[in-house]
């Protein structure tokens, strides 16, 4: 695990932690990515070389969170297997010596504890986190979901997490969004508490109207919640697209002051957006110190192509 997030994050865990478990909702059928997401769940849609779903593990474990659940569905082993061991692969890199390759078929399996637990009835992403109220109990958690992928060198978890020990109750993710784009998440009435970076969430409406829309601040896919919320989403009841939605439980809590917002403004990729997904793996496999280079050197000569109006087709070129 050290190995993997040293060469990604910058994120340390100051001390200890009150925080310690994360929740992964990975239910969803993952109808936009179809027919890739037919048998292979699309949180296992390969980013460079590690699934979606390993990142987000990774930036929890960067965060300090030794305790993850992921919140499934059917159809969805692939998950399963890919944090487990793999005994036979081991054993064949093992006997070649193929040092690299076993560390990479043995790390998400050490990344984290990670236990799986099946949602049943996709009912909504409040009723997915309240699938997982009695792993958690009664402590403060964090939830990432799986499209969003942050960038690895960003250190928004550690942030939401640091101001949870300062202000209690929960936090959101806040980033400003287009007021077009307002429509596609929750969106946040904000006011100022007198820091840089951090709001007061005086209140939330799922996927708004441009109208309607209290703000341009979208939640965003990280959330460390108080323990409060499992309560509150017992008696949540089926909101927009008749799902229990997590947004209204946070409009809940929020009319008590206890709702924090860190505004982010960082790297963020929607890998359940077609263009989006590709745009991450782009992005990322130039940070990566192995392939970047070579790349960003067929990139560049590749847009000189589109240009050109040649589309990678020049004679002689072979399509790479
Ligand atoms: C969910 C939440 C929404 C949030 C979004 C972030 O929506 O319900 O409030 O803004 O994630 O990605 P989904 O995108 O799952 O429809």
């Amino acid at each position: 695990m050290a190995r993997m997030i040293a060469s990604y994050s910058t994120a340390t865990p100051a001390g200890p932690r009150t925080v310690r478990k994360a929740v992964v909702p990975a239910a969803g059928l993952g109808t936009r990515f179809l027919p890739a997401t037919k048998a292979t769940p699309k949180e296992m849609l390969p980013v460079v070389d590690k699934p979606a779903v390993q990142y987000v593990v990774e930036e929890a474990a960067a965060a300090g969170l030794d305790d993850i659940l992921m919140v499934t569905g059917r159809h969805k082993r692939a998950i399963e297997d890919h944090f487990d061991h793999a005994f036979e692969l081991e054993q064949a890199l093992a006997s070649k010596g193929d040092t690299v390759r076993l560390d990479a078929v043995r790390d998400p399996a050490r990344l984290a504890a990670i236990h799986h637990i099946r949602q049943g009835d996709p009912l909504g992403l409040g009723h997915a986190v309240l699938c997982a109220r009695h792993h958690v109990g009664n402590q403060p958690f964090a939830v990432l979901l799986g499209d969003d992928l942050i960038d690895p060198r960003e250190t928004l978890l550690s942030r939401m997490l640091e101001v949870r020990e300062r202000y209690a109750g929960s936090v959101v993710a806040l980033t400003e969004v287009a007021p077009e784009q307002v429509h596609l998440y929750g969106c946040a009435a904000v006011e100022p508490v007198g820091e840089e970076g951090v709001v007061r969430v005086t209140g939330l409406v799922e996927k708004p109207a441009r109208e309607a829309a209290p703000s341009r601040y979208a939640v965003i896919g990280r959330y460390v919640l108080d323990p409060a919320v499992f309560d509150v989403l017992e008696r949540t009841p089926p909101g927009r697209g008749g799902e229990i939605q997590l947004t209204d439980a946070l409009q809940d809590l929020a009319t008590d002051g206890t709702v924090h917002g860190v505004v982010f403004d960082g790297l963020r990729y929607d890998t359940g957006d077609k263009a989006d997904y590709l745009r991450t793996v782009v992005r990322l496999a130039c940070a990566r110190p192995d392939l970047g280079p070579g790349f960003a050197d067929w990139l560049r000569e590749f847009v000189r192509e589109l240009e050109d109006g040649a589309r990678g087709t020049r004679k002689g070129r072979r399509a790479a």
